[in-house]
């Protein structure tokens, strides 16, 4: 847990609402928290979804692993500790994101239950939706989009989630795909189908 360092600071109640945003932008900010290794399709099914929302005219954006550690994170390695500071930041900006009213989808791999669980905790139960990326390490590795797996069965990358770093998968998602088995179309739509049911997008619009 993050320590709160700065002290005699006050909390600005701002005068336009989260529900203000809302009501302008017709729609409901939420997280959409893709979980899974490296190379199960988390950033390619964030973005699948990003788009039909995108035609249906939700306001979107899409917060990923590789692109954050270039900006925001690029002061962060995979550690554990690091990793926990990782996940914790996502949740806070996905959170402000969530509260400006954007359909905020995030991409990382967050292997571990208890930060999922840190940053699920800053939204309201209904605004968070985990969606479990579930594809099996083997059909990953084969894959090896990055030639990351290469490197780390070699050794050349030390603290390799699902090689030499933990994976946890979840317990209770609200979505689990096995990306190894549906097309993205298939998977894209399912997610789109739970937004639907959970009433935070209406109906093909
Ligand atoms: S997380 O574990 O902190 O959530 P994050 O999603 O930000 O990870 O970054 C994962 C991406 O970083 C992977 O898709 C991969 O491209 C790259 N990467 C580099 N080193 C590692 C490593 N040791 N373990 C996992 N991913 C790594």
């Amino acid at each position: 847990m993050a320590q709160q360092k700065a002290t005699h600071i006050t909390w600005h109640q701002a005068t336009v609402t989260a529900q203000d945003r809302e009501q302008l932008l017709n729609q409901k900010g939420c997280v959409i928290w893709f979980t899974g290794l490296s190379g199960s399709g988390k950033s390619t099914l964030a973005n699948a979804v990003e788009q039909l929302l995108h035609q249906r005219q939700h306001h979107t954006y899409v917060l990923d692993g590789d692109n954050v550690r270039h900006g925001l994170n690029k002061n962060l390695g995979f550690s554990p500790a690091d990793r926990e500071e990782n996940i914790r930041r996502i949740g806070e900006v996905a959170k402000l994101f969530a509260d400006a009213g954007t359909i905020v989808m995030t991409a990382f791999i967050s292997p571990y239950r208890a930060d999922r669980a840190q940053a699920r905790a800053l939204l309201p139960d209904d605004r968070f939706v985990e969606v479990f990326v579930a594809c099996p390490l083997d059909v990953c590795e084969e894959r090896d989009t990055k030639g990351l797996y290469k490197k780390a069965r070699a050794g050349e990358i030390k603290e390799f989630t699902g090689i030499s770093a933990p994976y946890e998968s979840p317990l209770e998602p609200e979505v689990t795909l096995n990306t190894a088995d549906l097309s993205l179309e298939e998977c894209a739509q399912a997610v789109m189908a739970f937004l639907e049911t959970a009433d935070l997008v209406p109906a093909g619009r």
